[in-house]
């Protein structure tokens, strides 16, 4: 185990533990997992957190735990409406991963969230951060979390210059060592959490406002602004995409994507890459749907961006027509019936931004 480091401003290398807690008694934000030490409502909150912002969280895990009330409600629901639920949220594989660990929790623990660290951190899903957030916030165990918003802590407090990588190794040992023996771990990770996530920001550190920058080594040599170190990203990857919009009165033509890959069986409108080679958009569909169907491609909508991992993406839509019958991937859906049904956060963001066919006869003013 490391030794918190030894520096100036931290009585034995301990930081300012009470000042912390009694900040983020006074100031937490009220989120609704908060009221609750159920732990598979937090299970589902910190999932849902991982990769995404807390304002989007909040509406999503109300409906979630509405529509899965407890984890036997969760582990006897169909793939299909977990994803619907999780739909927008993007990264599905923790949506598939969270429903996999219902069922392991059902079959194996009576559909009690196990208390036994090893237990838990095998569950489909949940690496050392999940584990740490629910073992300490639902349970109180002394056990130790590092995310993002924790890695930026430390690495201000203690002045840790290192790369990203190494912080990161770095901030988990830190952590296991400040999480300390006694009770109050699940207030000790959240108030790290809190501070990362609203005060100690990557861009605008508010040091006025903290009420631990007296210790604060970044804070003292004025370097907050340089720590932690970037990450060496992944270079992102343009992707140009083309997709139609095919509507039949109140449906819209729909297909869904193959059972492996990426978003794997979920539900998106018509949509091919596009090779920038002069072909036309319905050239394009031509060549690349040569069987499933036919699209007359006909004006051209709107055109998106969207991101997700590492790729960014520019997508076109333009409007079609069906020549042929329609045959599976692809299916006419009802747009009432689109927010149940597993669709992808690019086909949600493309239906709104297009107006409907029909929609056009409204009275001017
Ligand atoms: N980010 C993810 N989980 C959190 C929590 N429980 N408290 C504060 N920030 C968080």
């Amino acid at each position: 185990r490391a030794e918190p480091p030894e520096h100036p401003r931290l009585c034995g290398g301990q930081p300012r533990r009470e000042l912390l807690l009694a900040w983020f008694a006074r100031e937490q934000r009220d989120l609704p997992w908060r009221a609750t030490k159920d732990a598979y409502a937090i299970w589902i909150s910190e999932a849902m957190l991982q990769q995404t912002r807390v304002e989007t969280v909040i509406d999503y895990w109300r409906r979630f735990m509405a529509r899965f009330s407890d984890v036997r409600v969760l582990a006897a629901a169909h793939e299909a409406d977990v994803l619907a639920q999780w739909s927008g949220l993007g990264y599905y594989r923790r949506a598939r991963a969270l429903h996999a660990a219902a069922k392991v929790i059902v079959e194996r623990y009576s559909g009690e969230f196990p208390r036994d660290a090893d237990a838990v951190r095998e569950l489909p899903g949940v690496g050392p951060y999940t584990a740490g957030a629910v073992l300490s916030i639902a349970f109180d165990q002394a056990e130790a979390l590092v995310d993002g918003n924790v890695v930026r802590v430390f690495s201000r407090w203690f002045a840790h210059d290192a790369d990203y990588g190494a912080t990161t190794a770095w901030a988990w040992e830190i952590a296991r060592e400040l999480v300390g023996s006694e009770s109050g771990a699940g207030d000790w990770n959240q108030a790290l959490m809190e501070l990362g996530a609203t005060l100690c920001t990557p861009r605008e550190p508010a040091c006025a406002r903290c009420p631990v920058s007296m210790m604060c080594e970044a804070f003292a040599r004025g370097v907050q602004h340089e720590l932690p170190r970037a990450k060496q990203r992944p270079a992102s990857i343009d992707v140009e995409l083309l997709t139609v919009l095919v509507e039949n009165g109140a449906r819209v033509l729909l297909e869904q994507r193959p059972a492996r890959g990426r978003m794997a069986g979920m539900w998106q409108l018509p949509t091919i890459e596009v090779v920038r080679d002069g072909r036309t958009a319905a050239q394009l569909f031509a060549a690349e749907l040569p069987d499933a169907l036919e699209i007359d491609a006909g004006e051209s909508l709107a055109t998106l961006r969207h991101s997700i991992t590492c790729h960014r993406i520019r997508v076109s839509v333009v409007r079609g027509r069906l020549r042929a019958a329609v045959r599976a991937p692809f299916a006419w859906v009802e747009r009432a019936d689109i927010a149940a049904l597993a669709c992808t956060g690019m086909a949600r963001k493309t239906l709104r931004a297009c107006p409907r066919e029909n929609a056009l006869d409204r009275p001017a003013n």
